[in-house]
């Protein structure tokens, strides 16, 4: 584990949130998300700790939608510039807002009731959440997850529920997919969660915001149509966004 990963878990030792680390869950371009066993005090049995990479670790992308995408959160020109540059500087800066934009927004639509994990606690480049899983294991993301046919069709309505209570909260996930949705199919009374919120848009503010809803919806639907369910995306799209412009949500 790099000396930076390790610094950010132990202050979640610190703190008596963690006792231990207990395994990665997954490493990712530029986040790992390790399993950790909770501190009694807590009330859980195990948090989930995200700690965003040192640069070192990172595999940066340069292609110009990404950046786009990752650049609108910047008020101040010179850390722009910076970042789009790739000086160490800029980057740093970037994945440290990156950091703080994910808790941010955690909370906000936790708050605002979408099934999104518990927030507990930011502390440097991590995020300590809920763990969404037990004793067996992280619960799978929907891409992996055996979804039977007869489940498919309540599962989809309860993410458009959510994006809908994402959207009453002036939110758009903007990566939303079945890569950032865990399911619990034992769990048939609180099966899913939406991870994975740092490149969250306030609809508000964004132009982009319905062409990210858009995608949102119809990368999501496509899984499910796949499944057997017969939906009409456009028209629940063009619904939502009527219903939010008029403050109808
Ligand atoms: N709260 C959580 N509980 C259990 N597993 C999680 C949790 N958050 C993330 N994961 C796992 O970690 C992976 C990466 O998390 P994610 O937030 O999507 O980061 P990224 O895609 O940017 O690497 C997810 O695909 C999921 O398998
Ligand atoms: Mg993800």
């Amino acid at each position: 584990m790099e000396p930076e990963t390790k610094e950010a878990l132990d202050a979640f030792v610190d703190l008596a949130l963690i006792t231990e680390v207990l395994y990665p869950v997954k490493s990712g371009k530029e986040a790992t998300v390790y399993a950790c066993r909770a501190h009694p005090d807590t009330g859980a049995d195990f948090l989930a700790a995200k700690v965003y990479k040192h640069l070192r670790e990172r595999s940066f992308r340069n292609d110009a939608a990404y950046q786009e995408n990752r650049t609108a959160m910047y008020h101040n020109t010179r850390v722009k510039r910076a970042y789009t540059n790739g000086t160490e500087f800029g980057l740093e800066v970037h994945f440290m807002l990156w950091v703080g934009q994910e808790w941010e927004h955690l909370n906000k639509l936790y708050n605002a009731g979408v099934y999104v994990p518990v927030p507990v606690k930011t502390a440097g480049r991590a995020i300590l959440m809920e763990f969404y899983g037990g004793e067996e294991g992280p619960c799978p993301i929907l891409q992996h997850a055996e979804v039977p046919r007869e489940r498919a069709g309540d599962l989809w309505k309860l993410l458009k529920a959510n994006i809908e209570m994402m959207l009453q909260a002036n939110f758009v996930h903007g990566d939303l997919s079945p890569y950032n949705v865990l399911v619990d199919l034992e769990d048939a009374s609180d099966p899913l969660r939406i991870i994975d919120l740092p490149q969250a848009v306030d609809a508000r503010f964004n132009p982009n915001a319905r062409d990210m809803l858009k995608r949102d919806v119809d990368t999501c639907y496509r899984y499910f149509e796949k499944r057997g369910v017969r939906d009409n995306p456009n028209a629940f799209v063009a619904d939502l966004w009527r219903r939010w412009k008029r403050a109808e949500l």
